[in-house]
């Protein structure tokens, strides 16, 4: 399933275009913040040449209570075919009716899982290496409140390679404790082939955590220039962004040859495009598929 998606990526990189039998509507429901996966999903469906309905959360009927599996049936029976909907309940999906034969993205669901920014992850790390196996990742930060942690470690972990978790002890969880190894980020630092940085994501802390210092955190958790400096010269610095420059990560570093972080964007809307397209090939929709190198 990774390898199908990355080589559908990388057709879309390379050009690949879409004709539909008919008009295919889409939206983004977004009911948590977001820059850059919102946009990137409205890129990919400008680009595949998808008609996009623009869903304002903040003035929907869901401010009147309507809920979300209503809200969804009603854009079904309006006629559009695809929604990508980000949402803070984790596990949002499992309360949505079967009925709907809509196609559902997950854009994020609390802190449970990411699976879009976890695809464009692992092509941006495939496009490096070309291979998981042998590779050491270490994931470091807030990982506990992080459904970029939790959907990446486990895919990783699926894809074979050696996984790295730092961070305050506090941020860690006994989920990962299968996945891979709690370490202590100057142990690792010059060993790893991918160091993956996480936001603090106070939104989601809970009144206990609230006392959690982040003064220091760059310099007993975060990406200084002086670890930076002990990394492996082949070894790349991944962030699913926003960064918070000068805490998890010192701010230059963030353009540095290394870091991949705009990168990854880039490489997100390619990715998305995949899984839009492969929604639209299971129901039928695609007429026809061709090269045309100008497309992108
Ligand atoms: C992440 C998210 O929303 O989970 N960002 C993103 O989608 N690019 C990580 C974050 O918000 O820190």
């Amino acid at each position: 399933m990774v390898m199908h998606k990355i080589k559908l990526a990388y057709q879309f990189r390379d050009g690949f275009r879409m004709h539909y039998k008919r008009p295919v509507y889409c939206t983004n429901l977004f009911f948590e913040n977001s820059t850059r996966t919102k946009t990137s999903f409205e890129m990919a469906e400008a680009k595949l040449g998808l008609k996009i309905l623009d869903f304002d959360v903040q003035h929907s009927s869901v401010s009147k209570g309507e809920t979300l599996d209503d809200t969804l049936l009603t854009l079904q029976a309006l006629g559009v075919d695809i929604a990508v909907v980000r949402h803070p309940q984790n596990k949002f999906y499992r309360s949505l009716n079967p009925d709907n034969s809509m196609g559902l993205i997950n854009g994020g669901d609390g802190s449970g899982q990411h699976p879009s920014q976890t695809l464009l992850d692992m092509f941006t790390i495939y496009d490096e290496f070309q291979n998981f196996a042998n590779l050491k990742i270490l994931i470091a930060g807030d990982l506990i409140h992080s459904r970029v942690a939790h959907s990446n470690a486990k895919l990783l972990k699926k894809l074979g390679a050696q996984i790295f978790f730092s961070g305050p002890v506090e941020w860690y969880g006994s989920e990962f404790d299968q996945l891979g190894t709690y370490v202590d980020i100057d142990d690792v630092i010059d060993q790893v082939d991918v160091v993956m940085l996480l936001r603090i994501q106070t939104e989601r802390f809970d009144a206990s955590q609230n006392d959690l210092s982040v003064d220091q955190y760059l310099s007993k958790y975060g990406l200084t220039k002086q670890r930076a400096e002990k990394m492996k010269p082949t070894a790349i610095i991944m962030h699913p962004a926003p960064v918070n420059r000068g805490t998890e990560i010192e701010g230059e570093l963030v353009e540095s040859s290394a870091s991949r972080i705009f990168q990854q964007m880039t490489n997100g809307v390619f990715m998305r495009m995949a899984i839009i397209t492969d929604i639209l090939r299971t129901k039928g929709l695609i007429e026809s598929e061709e090269f045309n190198e100008s497309a992108n």
